[in-house]
């Protein structure tokens, strides 16, 4: 069994400038010194859409240009990455979780428990919860409000993942924080829980996301935990 160093990323995604996430990205990746970089959910695009022809407008093809300049940021370090991201396919969007290495993209995970309103703008996966490995280590990705249905965690672990990588874009201050750590123990697993923070306001509607990022073990100890407002 391999081991892994594991990292959560925070920042505050810049809604509709997938150029600038993507660069403050880069940057960061550059300097990294773990071997798996977990990401925010919808971190190129931002999360508060109004219409389907605007999250249809600021989707990335998996892979496509987006995913080849992550990969690339990776070289230096040799380190891989999930990311959430905005996924489209021939048909529809999904809000979908990209495993990448420096050689490009390795894995995808594509959102089941869609929240509120992105059920108006995203379809739905159903390709179920694949398990990948990332230097030897069985790894499962879950998005966001995934979290609060014990099936998806559970099914992740009974396929064998030791962790489990986690892009969100949470509202609900404590819950995502407090439930991981149940999920965590329940099956065992690590678990690396990559919030934003920061607010949008669009369409008349205003989000506050909880940072507050977490790594916990798979006794459920808060391995570290970044600020609630800050990158981190
Ligand atoms: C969420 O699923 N972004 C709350």
């Amino acid at each position: 069994m391999g081991s892994l160093r594991l990292a959560v990323l925070q920042f505050a995604p810049r809604f509709g400038e997938p150029e600038a996430n993507l660069s403050a990205l880069e940057a960061i990746l550059a300097e990294t010194e773990a071997d798996l970089v977990v990401a925010p959910e919808l971190a190129l695009s931002g999360y508060l859409f109004t219409s389907r022809e605007e999250l249809q407008g600021l989707s990335e093809p998996v892979p496509g240009p987006a995913t080849e300049r992550l990969a690339a940021a990776l070289r230096p370090s040799g380190a891989h990455l999930v990311i959430g991201l905005a996924e489209r396919s021939a048909q529809e969007v999904f809000n979908a979780a990209v495993l990448l290495s420096p050689r490009g993209v390795e894995g995808l995970y594509r959102k089941v428990h869609l929240f509120n309103e992105e059920k108006l703008y995203f379809a739905p996966g159903d390709g179920g919860f694949p398990l990948f490995r990332v230097r030897g280590v069985p790894v499962g990705m879950l998005v966001c409000f995934d979290h609060m249905f014990p099936e998806a965690a559970r099914t992740l672990a009974l396929a064998g993942a030791q962790v489990i990588c986690h892009p969100s874009n949470l509202v609900l201050p404590e819950y995502g924080q407090l439930t991981t750590r149940v999920r965590a123990i329940e099956n065992r697993v690590f678990w690396a829980l990559a919030n934003r923070h920061g607010t949008e306001e669009r369409g008349g509607a205003r989000l506050r996301f909880t940072g507050a990022s977490q790594i916990t073990g798979h006794d459920g100890k808060v391995l570290t935990r970044a600020p609630e407002a800050e990158d981190a």
